[in-house]
């Protein structure tokens, strides 16, 4: 019998955008609501679930809207800032002076296009905008700051400046025809009306989604989950969650733009430092330190080592700093699940959707080599099976490797 394993795009980001507010904001590396549901359908509400590695929140959401309690760490103060923003009820007079406080700022930024307006300090920013397009969004984004204060952390506001985000990168010059994102040959000039029609389409998209009542409640919080260290003696039932892939993609250079413009981050070094906490960073400064980089924990599995040793030996240009960037992605991957331990209730479900990868012709088969590091923990029933193909010409998939968590 031939089996075939399909794409199916409906467990990946794209489906996502037709989901209220799961598509406030797009993530290429985020995976599907209906795959997350499906983990959590025989699941009863009482159980709390967490997600160590939140990106856009799509766990906590899916979680939250059916009446669970869910927590979400995440290295990324901008994704953490996000996922409370899509997890928070807002009130009908909250919705209604949001409405009133952007018509007022629409009625003062167009005679203020020709001032000098902050814009942030994103390198060949005309790559991105044309000088008009960036001095029209720069003279909203002043008179929203006006009215609604600069983006801030359990801010009931967030929501403007989540609208205000897929505005700026839906007027840029980004493509995302393949899973990292790259730029379009020319920058589109756009007109004024245009731009203040699409965010006013985009804010009625947002502001449509936040009238449906959040059933549940979850948390984002910002933690390194290498070192998970308590959650006020909250005990986890069920973690679903995709951590990063040993592929090299990087967060932060598809978060960027979000992250300039909503001031989370102000300089190009800030973006290195946060992707070298990033378990599997590789942004700037994140691959040149790898060459200084020295284990905390050595009792990892052995065909980690060998997995490594291969990608070494290959006569790949960078095959010596590419083995080191493998063996700390599940370095840290086993801090991180040895770890999470100290948090789970026992007989707690563990889910982790993973990609395997290629480096010069050496498969590193990821599922096997987590499910190596989660039985050397403890954990048991290590099961681990295909959810999807990822790509048409390779033989790259995405697995669920689960497990479960029993003390003693
Ligand atoms: C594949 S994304 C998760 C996508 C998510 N499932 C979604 O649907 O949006 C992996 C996330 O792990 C986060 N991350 C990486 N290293 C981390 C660490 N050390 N601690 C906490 N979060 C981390 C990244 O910032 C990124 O948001």
């Amino acid at each position: 019998m031939i089996f075939t394993v399909q794409q199916r795009s409906d467990y990946t980001f794209k489906a996502n955008r037709s989901f209220g507010r799961h598509g406030w904001l797009r993530l290429t590396p985020a995976y599907g609501v209906k795959l997350v549901e499906n983990l959590l359908s025989s699941v009863d509400t009482e159980a709390i679930i967490l997600d160590p590695f939140s990106g856009t929140a799509t766990t906590g959401l899916v979680a939250a809207e059916r009446g669970n309690q869910a927590f979400a760490f995440d290295i990324n103060p901008f994704l953490i800032w996000l996922g409370n923003a899509k997890y928070r009820n807002c009130p009908e007079d909250c919705l209604l002076n949001i409405r009133e406080k952007v018509w007022q700022a629409l009625q003062e930024y167009k005679s203020q296009v020709d001032r000098d307006n902050w814009t942030p300090q994103i390198f060949n920013i005309e790559r991105w905008w044309s000088s008009y397009t960036l001095k029209i969004l720069a003279s909203l984004r002043t008179a929203l700051v006006k009215q609604f204060g600069e983006p801030e952390e359990n801010d009931e506001y967030s929501i403007v400046w989540i609208a205000f985000s897929r505005l700026i990168i839906e007027t840029s010059s980004a493509a995302f025809n393949h899973i990292s994102m790259s730029f379009n040959e020319l920058v589109t000039h756009h007109k004024i009306e245009y731009i203040e029609k699409l965010f006013l389409d985009i804010l009625a998209l947002i502001l449509g989604s936040s009238e449906k009542t959040i059933a549940g409640n979850a948390k984002a919080l910002k933690v390194d989950t290498r070192n998970i260290v308590s959650l006020d003696n909250i005990k986890i039932n069920k973690v679903i969650t995709s951590p990063p892939y040993p592929n090299r993609i990087s967060y932060i250079r598809e978060l960027r733009p979000y992250m300039y413009w909503t001031k989370f981050i102000n300089e190009a070094k800030e973006a290195g430092e946060l992707d070298w906490l990033a378990v599997g960073g590789t942004w700037g400064i994140a691959t040149s330190r790898l060459n200084s980089w020295t284990m905390v924990e050595e009792a990892l599995p052995e065909k980690i080592f060998s997995t490594v040793k291969n990608i070494k030996m290959s006569d790949g240009k960078n095959s010596e700093l590419l083995a080191i960037y493998v063996l700390k992605y599940f370095h840290d991957m086993h801090l991180h699940l040895s770890s999470i331990r100290s948090i789970l209730e026992n007989g707690a479900e563990l889910h982790y959707i993973v990609g395997n990868s290629t480096f010069y012709g050496n498969m590193v088969d990821t599922a096997a080599l987590l499910s190596d590091s989660i039985s050397v923990l403890g954990y048991s029933n290590i099961r681990s099976e295909i959810v999807r193909k990822r790509n048409c010409n390779k033989a790259l998939y995405e697995y669920c490797v689960s497990a479960s968590w029993s003390e003693g």
